[in-house]
C-alpha cells in the first residue's frame, strides 16, 4: 500500500483540535516519519489508542515510514470518532476507530449509558497501548477499572505509554484510604483528575504492572509521561522520582462550545 503523505491526510477541524488540546496543525504532523513518542518500531506492531480524540496520534502514525500493522483507536466523543472513521480510515484501512459509548457529562452525556465499558480489544492482543491525556480525565474508580483493562489487553511484552497528573497524598492528611484523587472542577470532575502517586504504584503492582520509565513534568504538577509494563516483560520497575520541575501555570482548558454538540 502506498503511504499517504501529510498533505493528503485531512486535518481535524479547529473545534475538535481545541477539544483535545493542541490547536496547532503542526502537532498533528510527523515530518520525520519516525515512530511516534521516540518508541522502537517493534512496539508499534499492534496499537490500541485509549482516548484517541480526533486522531492526532493516529495521523502521526499514518505518516511513519513503517506504520503499525494494526491500530484501534477508541474514544467516548462520538463526533471525533466519526470524523476519524470518515477522514482517516479511508487512507489506511488498518486504522480502525471505535466509539466507546460511556457516559461523560461534557463529551458524551447520557444517564442511561454505562459509566465504564471493556476496551474494544481482545485479551493480550496489543504490543502498545497509548493513553495520552486520558487518565488525566478519568475519575479514581474508572482509572482503576481501565488499568485493569490494560493488564488484560497488553501482550506480556507490551508497553503502556500514558500521561498522568500526580500528587503526593502524604501532604493531605485529611484524605481517607479510599480517596486517592483530586478534582479541580466541582461541576465537571472529569475536566482534570490528579491521582495519588503512591496509589498508582500500588494499583499497578496489584495488577502485575509497574513503571519502567518516567518523564517528570516540564512544569511542576503537570503531566508525567510514564512507560508501564508487565512483570512478564522482565524490565525492572522504578520508583517515581520527585517532581522538581520549575513552578509555572498550564491552565486546564474551559471549552467555549458544548463539547458534546461538536459533530
Ligand atoms: C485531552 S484529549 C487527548 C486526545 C488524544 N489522546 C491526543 O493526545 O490527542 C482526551 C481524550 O480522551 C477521551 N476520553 C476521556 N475519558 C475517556 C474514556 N473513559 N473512554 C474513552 N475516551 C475517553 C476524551 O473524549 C478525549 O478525546
Amino acid at each position: 500500500m502506498t503511504l499517504s503523505t501529510s498533505h493528503e491526510l485531512p486535518i481535524p477541524p479547529f473545534e475538535m483540535r481545541e477539544l483535545v488540546g493542541p490547536t496547532d496543525v503542526a502537532e498533528f504532523g510527523n515530518p520525520t516519519k519516525k515512530p511516534i513518542l521516540g518508541l522502537d518500531e517493534a512496539h508499534l506492531d499492534s496499537v490500541l489508542d485509549f482516548g484517541c480524540g480526533c486522531g492526532r496520534l493516529a495521523r502521526q502514525m499514518m505518516m511513519q515510514h513503517a506504520r503499525p500493522g494494526r491500530y484501534v483507536g477508541f474514544d467516548l466523543h462520538r463526533g471525533m470518532v466519526r470524523w476519524c472513521q470518515e477522514n482517516l480510515s479511508p487512507h489506511a484501512p488498518e486504522f480502525v476507530f471505535v466509539h466507546h459509548d460511556v457516559d461523560n457529562m461534557s463529551f458524551n452525556p447520557g444517564a442511561e449509558k454505562p459509566a465504564i465499558l471493556p476496551m474494544p480489544a481482545e485479551d493480550r492482543a496489543f504490543s502498545l497501548m497509548i493513553a495520552m491525556s486520558v487518565f488525566t480525565h478519568t475519575i479514581e474508580g474508572h482509572a482503576e477499572y481501565y488499568l485493569k483493562e490494560v493488564s488484560r489487553v497488553l501482550r506480556d511484552d507490551g508497553l503502556l505509554v500514558a500521561s498522568f497528573f500526580l500528587f503526593d497524598k502524604q501532604y493531605f492528611p485529611m484524605m481517607q484510604g479510599f480517596q486517592n484523587a483530586l478534582y479541580i472542577n466541582l461541576d465537571d470532575p472529569w475536566s482534570a483528575v490528579i491521582l495519588d502517586r503512591g496509589w498508582l504504584e500500588l494499583t499497578l503492582r496489584a495488577l502485575g504492572l509497574g513503571i519502567v520509565r518516567a518523564q517528570a513534568p516540564g512544569v511542576r504538577g503537570h503531566q508525567w509521561l510514564l512507560h508501564i509494563r508487565s512483570v512478564a516483560a522482565g524490565e525492572p520497575f522504578i520508583t517515581l522520582p520527585e517532581d522538581e520541575g520549575p513552578f509555572g501555570r498550564i491552565l486546564a482548558p474551559i471549552s467555549r462550545a458544548d463539547p458534546s454538540t461538536i459533530k
